[in-house]
This record gives C-alpha cells, sequence and structure tokens, in this order.
C-alpha cells in the first residue's frame, strides 16, 4: 500500500484542484492520502476536512503551534500505514503521473525513488536564473554530505520503503524543508536510489514558502551535519556575538565619554563612568543577540527575560570586572583612552575563558 503525505501550508485553492487528480491517476494502486497541515490561515484543514468526507481514505492532520515542511512529513510519514511512503508538494508543481512509477520503483529496488528535475527528461521548468542558480549551488554543496548519491537531493517528490525510513528515524533532523538531504545523509550506503525525470511545473495558486528564513536553516543545517560535528554551530555563533559585542563596548564608549567629557579631558571619574556604561551597553547587547540568535532554539521570552538576563549579569560580572579593572589602571597610569578601552575588552575575554576551563569545562 502506498501512503501518500501531503504538507499544506496555505492550499487552500489547490487542494480541491488535486486531490481528484492523485485519486485517478492512482486508481489501479492501494493508497491512502495524508494531508499534513499547520494550522493555515486560510483554512487549508478544513477543506482538507471536507474532500476526505467525499473521497474517503484521506486523513487530515491539523497541526497546532508548529510550522515546518519536514518535521509535517515526518509526522505524516508516522501516521501512514503503507509499506511505501511519499511526498509531494500540494501545490501542482509535482507531476501526479509519475507517482504510480515512484511506487513501482520502490517495491522493484526497494530504498528511496525520487522525482529528479536534474537527470535527462527532467528540468525545472520555468525558474528565474536567481532560484535555478541557488538551487544548483545548494545541491553541489548538500551533494558532499550525501552517505549515498543523487543529482536533485533537494527534491520534495519522492517515495521510499517504511523499513528504511524506520531506520533513519532517529537520526533526523526534522527543521526545514530539506527532509530528502536529509535521509540522504543518513541512511546505510547500501541504500538503493533510483531517479525518475519530471519537469518542475509552476506553481497553481497562491506563493512559495521557500523563505529566507529557510535558506538559512539550509546553511546552518550543512554546517551542523559537517564541520558542526567538531565544532558546535551555538558556540561559533557565540564568539560573532562576543567579537561584535567588542565593537558595541567601544562605540559605546565612545558615545558615553563625548557625552561626559563636554569636549574637556576626561578626568578618571568620567573615564570610569564612561567605561561602566558601555560594559553595561555591551552585556545587554551580547544578551539580546544570543537570546534571538545563537540560542534561538531556546529563546527566553515574556517575563522569563528577566531572571535570564539578571543570571547572564552574574555571568559575566567577574569578566566585566577584569575589563574594567584593567581599563582603570591602564587609563591612570597615562595610556590613551581608546587603547585602554581595548585591552581592558581583550582582558575581560582572556579572564572569561580562562575561568570557563578552569572551573566549568575543566576537562576541555
Ligand atoms: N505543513 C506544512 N508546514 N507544510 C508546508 C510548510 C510548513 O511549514 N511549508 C511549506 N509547506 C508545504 C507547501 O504548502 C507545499 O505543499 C509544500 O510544502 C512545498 O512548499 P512550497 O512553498 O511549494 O515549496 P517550493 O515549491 O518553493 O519548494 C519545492 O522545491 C524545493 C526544491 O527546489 C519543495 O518541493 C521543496 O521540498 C524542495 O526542496
Ligand atoms: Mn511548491
Amino acid at each position: 500500500m502506498l501512503s501518500l503525505i501531503l504538507p499544506t501550508y496555505n492550499e487552500a485553492l489547490n487542494l480541491p484542484e488535486l486531490l481528484p487528480k492523485i485519486r485517478s491517476v492512482l486508481s489501479q494502486v492501494p493508497h491512502e492520502i495524508i494531508i499534513v497541515d499547520d494550522d493555515s490561515p486560510d483554512h487549508t484543514w478544513k477543506v482538507a476536512q471536507e474532500l476526505a468526507e467525499k473521497l474517503g481514505d484521506v486523513h487530515v492532520i491539523r497541526r497546532i503551534g508548529r510550522r515546518g515542511l519536514s518535521s509535517a512529513v515526518i509526522e505524516g510519514f508516522l501516521a501512514a500505514k503503507g509499506d511505501v511512503l511519499a511526498v509531494m508538494d500540494a501545490d501542482g508543481q509535482h507531476d501526479t503521473g509519475l507517482l504510480a512509477k515512484l511506487h513501482d520503483a520502490v517495491r522493484k529496488h526497494g530504498g528511496i525513488a525520487i522525482g529528479s528535475r536534474y537527470i535527462e527528461g527532467g528540468s525545472v521548468g520555468e525558474w528565474d536564473e536567481r532560484r535555478y542558480m541557488l538551487s544548483r549551488i545548494a545541491t553541489k554543496m548538500a551533494l558532499s554530505l550525501c552517505a549515498v548519491k543523487a543529482k536533485d537531493p533537494m527534491s520534495g517528490f519522492f517515495a521510499l520503503d517504511r523499513n528504511v525510513f524506520e531506520e533513519v528515524l532517529p537520526r533526523l533532523n526534522p527543521k526545514g524543508f530539506k527532509i530528502l538531504l536529509d535521509l540522504l545523509v543518513h541512511v546505510p550506503k547500501s541504500t538503493s536510489v533510483t531517479e525518475l525525470p519530471f519537469t518542475f511545473a509552476t506553481r497553481r495558486h497562491g506563493e512559495s514558502k521557500l523563505s529566507r528564513r529557510v535558506q538559512l536553516e539550509f546553511l546552518e543545517y550543512l554546517y551542523d551535519v559537517s564541520i558542526g560535528n567538531w565544532i558546535p554551530l551555538t558556540f561559533v555563533k557565540y564568539c560573532i556575538v562576543g567579537g561584535l559585542g567588542v565593537g558595541v563596548h567601544l562605540t559605546a564608549y565612545l558615545f558615553f565619554s563625548a557625552f561626559l567629557a563636554h569636549g574637556l579631558p576626561l578626568s578618571l571619574m568620567g573615564f570610569s563612568l564612561a567605561l561602566l556604561g558601555a560594559i553595561e551597553t555591551a552585556i545587554i547587547f551580547n544578551f539580546w543577540l544570543n537570546n534571538v540568535w545563537t540560542f534561538a532554539y531556546a529563546k527566553l521570552q515574556g517575563f522569563a527575560i528577566i531572571p535570564g538576563f539578571l543570571t547572564y549579569n552574574f555571568a559575566c560580572a567577574f569578566g566585566a570586572l577584569a575589563n574594567y579593572a584593567v581599563s582603570t589602571y591602564l587609563y591612570s597610569h597615562g595610556l590613551g583612552e581608546i587603547v585602554s578601552v581595548i585591552i581592558g575588552a581583550c582582558a575581560g575575554i582572556i579572564w572569561n575563558y580562562t575561568m570557563s576551563r578552569m572551573f566549568a569545562w575543566k576537562n576541555a
């Protein structure tokens, strides 16, 4: 039996055209259709439920408070009864005529059968130059990571053996759009891959959900499954934030010192005040960016931000103290203010790093 998953987000206009087509091309193949909708604002789930009543063996999963193509597909696979699992876009871009062939290919060879745009006979159809180039580059980068190779590892149109899915499931990363790529990265090397050509049609109604954010998630994913095995992405992000924080620290210092000096040479008191203001500004900046970017997956929201921010200040306190002590010492001994501020910031970083190595990660 074939279980076909249709992930949907705002496809209310497309489903009524697509479902009867699927029904007719699969008239000879025992199958079920599972629509996984992320509570679309256009009420796709409702349209799907109405169609399900009419057509039979159509199931609708309406996920509340969740988003993501890959995770929707995985959830659909998990609810499926079939021994062959398949997925296609619900917007008419994938050729329904290929469904029975993908099913046959998996029955015959096992493994994965891909609807491919990049083999002889297939094409991306009417794409602009930019999307074509982006897709080619993404495909090239992705290929180097795959355990088994395919010409179109980014296709959203494929079928696979249920056993293959169940075997790789614990290793899958459900972020973003790249469900097929993720399968190809994690399946055993001996998995059979068959590619069948098709032409990527234009969307019937609505627009693509492949946003810049999804593209960024894709790059993060490539990092995660390659260099990320040795240097975690969060650590790299944390270092970038720290680097930017030094820039913010210096800029804030210049701002506060100009404000306090009124064009006169800065007293030690004025220097100290400007420095404290700059240190706290950098702490606020680092906290904000780490919260929305580095640790976005565990982002603090609402009132939880307050205790989070206070704890963060406490964690930074010793580094901040080292920063403050070194800067004011140098400045009071006649060194230029900018140089004092920069060396102080470096001292803070080194202090934080050394303390972390000595106490928090003793065995690092
Ligand atoms: N449930 C759910 N949740 N479905 C989603 C979501 C989501 O967050 N985002 C997109 N979908 C559904 C869409 O409604 C559509 O049916 C299908 O997933 C594909 O999304 P599109 O927005 O149509 O993507 P695309 O056409 O730009 O991208 C296609 O080509 C890419 C390669 O070029 C897809 O097939 C991708 O999977 C493929 O990587
Ligand atoms: Mn599409």
